[in-house]
C-alpha cells in the first residue's frame, strides 16, 4: 500500500489525476471504475483540463461506476448518471455506448444486480478502481453490515450515510433509501485501487481503513488485503494517523 500525504484538497486531485493519466496512457482501452460524491470532483476537473489540452484521450477508454440509487432516472439532478455527465463526461471524448452504470429505475433488483455484474466481467474486470471513503468507512454504497456483500446488491443506506449526502438534496427526506452498489468482489478484483480521501470528517474512517480490524463493520478495512492500493489523501484525512501504527511496514509513505 502506498499513501501520498498532500496539503490539500487541490493536491489531491492533482496526484490522484496523474495516477489516473498514467493508467490511460500506459492502457488506452482501459476500463476505469469510478466514483462519485465530491471527492472525486477535482479529479475529473483536472482530467477534463488535460483532455482539452490535448493531454489525454478517453476514445478507447471503458468505465464502470461503483453505484446509483435506486428510483433515481439519469434526467433527475441528483443521480449518478448525471453527475457522471455533468462531472465527467460531457467534457471529454468518452463514447457514451463505453460508459456503465447500474439502472436506477429497473423494476427487478435481482435482475439488474445480475445484468449489472456480467457487464463487469464481460468489459474483463477493472484496471483502475477509484474510491472515495464514506465517513462510516463505506465504499461504493457497501455500507458497514454483518457480512461483505459479494456481487451487485441493493441496499438500504444507513442514517448516517444518508445524512451525510443530505447535502446534495433539498433535505434529508429527498436522499433516497435504497441504492444499487457494486460488492466488494468487484472492488477487490480491480487490478488496482486509487482511495482518494480529503478532510477532517474522514479522519476516523482512514484510521480504520488502514489500521482497524478487516471487519464489514467497516468495508473500507477489507482494502488491507488488496494487493495495489494507493491513498492519495491531504493533511487532515490524515490527522489520525502516525507512521508508528504501521508496525507490519506494509505501508509506503510519500
Ligand atoms: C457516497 C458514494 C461513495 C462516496 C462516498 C463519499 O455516498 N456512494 O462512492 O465515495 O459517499 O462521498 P464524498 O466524497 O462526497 O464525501
Amino acid at each position: 500500500m502506498r499513501i501520498y500525504s498532500v496539503k490539500n484538497y487541490d493536491e489531491m486531485s492533482r496526484k490522484a489525476a496523474n495516477i489516473v493519466s498514467a493508467q490511460i496512457i500506459l492502457k488506452p482501452d482501459c476500463v476505469l471504475g469510478l466514483a462519485t460524491g465530491s471527492t472525486p470532483e477535482g479529479l475529473y476537473r483536472q482530467l477534463i483540463e488535460w483532455y482539452q489540452k490535448g493531454d489525454l484521450d478517453f476514445a478507447q477508454v471503458r468505465s464502470v461506476n461503483l453505484d446509483e440509487y435506486k428510483g433515481l432516472s439519469p434526467e433527475n439532478e441528483q443521480s449518478y448518471h448525471y453527475y457522471m455527465n455533468k462531472n465527467l463526461f460531457n467534457g471529454i471524448n468518452i463514447k457514451p455506448e463505453n460508459t456503465h452504470l447500474p439502472d436506477g429505475m429497473a423494476k427487478d433488483e435481482e435482475k439488474e444486480c445480475l445484468r449489472y455484474d456480467r457487464v463487469v466481467k464481460m468489459m474483463g474486470g477493472v484496471d483502475l478502481q477509484i474510491l472515495g471513503l464514506g465517513e462510516n468507512g463505506h465504499i461504493g454504497f457497501n455500507e458497514p453490515c454483518e457480512n461483505f456483500a459479494k456481487g451487485t446488491h441493493c441496499i438500504r443506506l444507513t442514517d448516517s450515510t444518508i445524512t451525510a449526502n443530505a447535502r446534495f438534496f433539498e433535505n434529508a427526506d429527498m436522499v433516497p433509501k435504497y441504492a444499487f452498489s457494486v460488492g466488494i468482489r468487484t472492488i477487490m478484483m480491480a487490478k488496482k485501487i486509487l482511495l482518494v480521501v480529503s478532510g477532517k470528517a474522514k479522519a476516523h474512517a482512514l484510521y480504520q481503513t488502514l489500521f482497524g480490524p478487516i471487519n464489514p463493520r467497516v468495508p473500507s478495512s477489507i482494502l488491507q488485503l488488496h494487493p495495489d492500493v494507493t491513498i492519495v489523501a491531504d493533511k487532515d484525512a490524515l490527522s489520525h494517523i502516525d507512521r508508528k501504527d504501521d508496525k507490519s511496514g506494509d505501508i509506503y509513505f510519500y
